[in-house]
């Protein structure tokens, strides 16, 4: 069976520090697999380099059984892998329809300013995607006058633009206000199922993982230390005390 991304002893050191380790990993079709683990596990690092942005030093990497390692982060996009920032890199001083038509036009391969709200076809195009959001209120509005969680559904709209069929996001709810945080992943799983888009996620509040993983990813100093259904990994006492900071009960010493 030909996964669709697949990783294969992906190693990538930083001077003396192995930001990963032999990394193995596969990726099916129609599936949201949530990668969790702490501070500077090699989460990023993972997302760099499946994207084109890190290449790593040994290792393979395919998608849809072609070879993408050593690729440019444009020809991957080109081949339907499209990723999201920590940080959602918008262009700050132009609209919503703005932001999501540029997207759009560059698909074609050129991003020819603000020509693109000219035509009919482009704009059309990006009002439909910012409908799906939930964003339509909002398309006048400038991207540096929004709040986080509508700028991560903003940047996402941009790459679900590009027409992927896998999306790696970093930290979708990174920044965004708790009382908001459901209701802005809600949006994007809905959107993205809708589309038939595939997602490897980064997510650091596990019960947005629990609720929205199918597989969960569990990320130790550029290993993955344990891979399964949310509610094994969620459950895992190991895990539990590595990742989410809960001491089981009775098990636990005390910082020395
Ligand atoms: N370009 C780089 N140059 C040098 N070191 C790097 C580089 N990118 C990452 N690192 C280091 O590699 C390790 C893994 O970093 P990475 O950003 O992948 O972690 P992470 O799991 O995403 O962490 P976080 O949860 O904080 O985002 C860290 O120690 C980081 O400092
Ligand atoms: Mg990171």
């Amino acid at each position: 069976m030909t996964h669709l991304l697949s990783a294969k002893g992906l190693r990538l050191a930083f001077g003396g520090l192995k930001a990963a380790d032999g990394i193995d990993l596969d990726v099916e079709a129609g599936e949201f697999l949530a990668i969790i683990g702490p501070n500077g596990a090699g989460k990023t690092t993972f997302i760099n380099m499946t994207t084109g942005y890190l290449k790593p030093q040994g290792g393979s990497i395919a998608f849809e059984g072609q070879p993408i390692l050593g690729l440019s982060p444009r020809r991957i996009v080109g081949l339907g892998v499209v990723r999201s920032f920590q940080l959602p890199q918008l262009f700050a001083e132009h609209t919503v329809l703005q932001n999501v038509a540029l997207a759009v036009a560059s698909r074609s391969g050129t991003l020819p300013l603000f020509a693109p709200l000219l035509r009919p076809g482009i704009r059309d195009e990006a009002a439909d995607l910012i409908e799906r959001f939930g964003l339509s209120d909002l398309a006048g509005v400038r991207a540096d006058a929004l709040n986080e969680g509508t700028r991560k559904l903003v940047d996402i709209a941009m790459a679900v633009a590009l027409r992927p069929r896998l999306i790696m996001m970093d930290e979708p709810t990174s920044g965004v206000a708790a009382a908001e945080k459901m209701g802005i992943v809600e949006t994007l799983v809905r959107v993205l199922r809708g589309a038939g888009v595939t997602a490897v996620f980064v997510e650091h509040d596990m019960e947005v993982v629990g609720r929205f993983a199918d597989r969960v990813a569990v990320w130790g100093q550029g290993r993955i230390a344990a891979l399964g259904p949310p509610q094994v990994i969620l459950n895992d006492p190991e895990v539990q005390r590595t990742v989410i900071g809960i001491v089981p009960a009775g098990g636990g010493h005390a910082p020395a």
